[in-house]
């Protein structure tokens, strides 16, 4: 039985995920934020590459059932109509709307990993849920891939602390002898047993301190408050939906 964490998806091929469960970490704020949509109503959401692939994905669809949403260096990109806050995700915002996607990390780390199958997305806020979906994906496979966004092509501590807390209840009833470990994965297992809880892992990261400079430290306690919400959601066919 093997587990598999990448603390960035830089370098990863095709052939490292094709097949295999996957799960998606950008914790500070992709993947909280496209869950919070999610549960809140919006039919689908297609992360993007780029804010470039967004705009072109969009060119050609009546506007009014899809929104443009997506940050660069935390803020709103110009000309579109949402951030990257999942405080934005209101119902009233975002229910039956398709949410085109493009952020620095997270979304970039999602179009790497759509290989996957499948591919599951999470964060703390929908924490159990996830954890209970991965961990039957492994019982079947007896194999987990795990892809953390990082954080500008290196690790983030966000990420690989949600990872390692997500291998702890993966594992679970597993006989030591029986699982491989991949470096990355031992460390955020450490990391997750080192780490005080998701307050205090979240927010001892440069990402959070970057979102508070720029004012957003309310999303860091957002994306740190765990098992609100009870979706797991999927992306095949380049759209994630729950
Ligand atoms: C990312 O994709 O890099 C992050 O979600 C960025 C952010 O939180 O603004």
């Amino acid at each position: 039985m093997r587990i598999d964490v990448y603390f960035t998806p830089l370098g990863l091929k095709e052939e490292d995920l094709a097949g295999r469960g996957v799960v998606v970490i950008d914790v500070l704020r992709a993947t909280t934020t496209i869950v919070t949509a999610l549960a809140n109503g919006a039919k689908a959401v297609v992360p993007a590459a780029s804010s470039e692939e967004a705009v072109r994905l969009t060119a050609n669809l009546a506007k009014g059932g899809i929104l443009l949403a997506g940050e660069r260096k935390s803020l709103k990109i110009e000309g579109f109509q949402l951030g990257n806050s999942p405080r934005e995700m209101t119902p009233e915002v975002v229910a039956g709307k398709t949410i085109f996607l493009a952020t620095t990390n997270g979304t970039p780390a999602l179009v790497a990993a759509q290989g996957g199958a499948p591919v599951l997305v999470g964060g703390a806020v929908n924490f159990t849920a996830l954890a209970e979906r991965a961990r039957a994906v492994f019982s079947e496979r007896s194999d987990l891939a795990i892809v953390c966004a990082g954080r500008d092509k290196q690790f983030a501590l966000e990420d690989a602390y949600t990872a390692g807390r997500l291998i702890k209840a993966v594992k679970k009833g597993v006989p030591p002898k029986k699982l491989t470990l991949n470096d990355a994965a031992q460390v955020s297992l450490d990391l997750a047993a080192q780490q005080g809880g998701w307050q205090d892992a979240l927010g001892a990261s440069d990402a959070a301190r970057m979102l508070g400079e720029v004012g957003l430290g309310d999303d860091v306690k957002f994306c740190a408050n765990p098992d609100r919400l009870k979706i797991v959601p999927v992306y095949a066919d380049r759209r994630i939906a729950a």
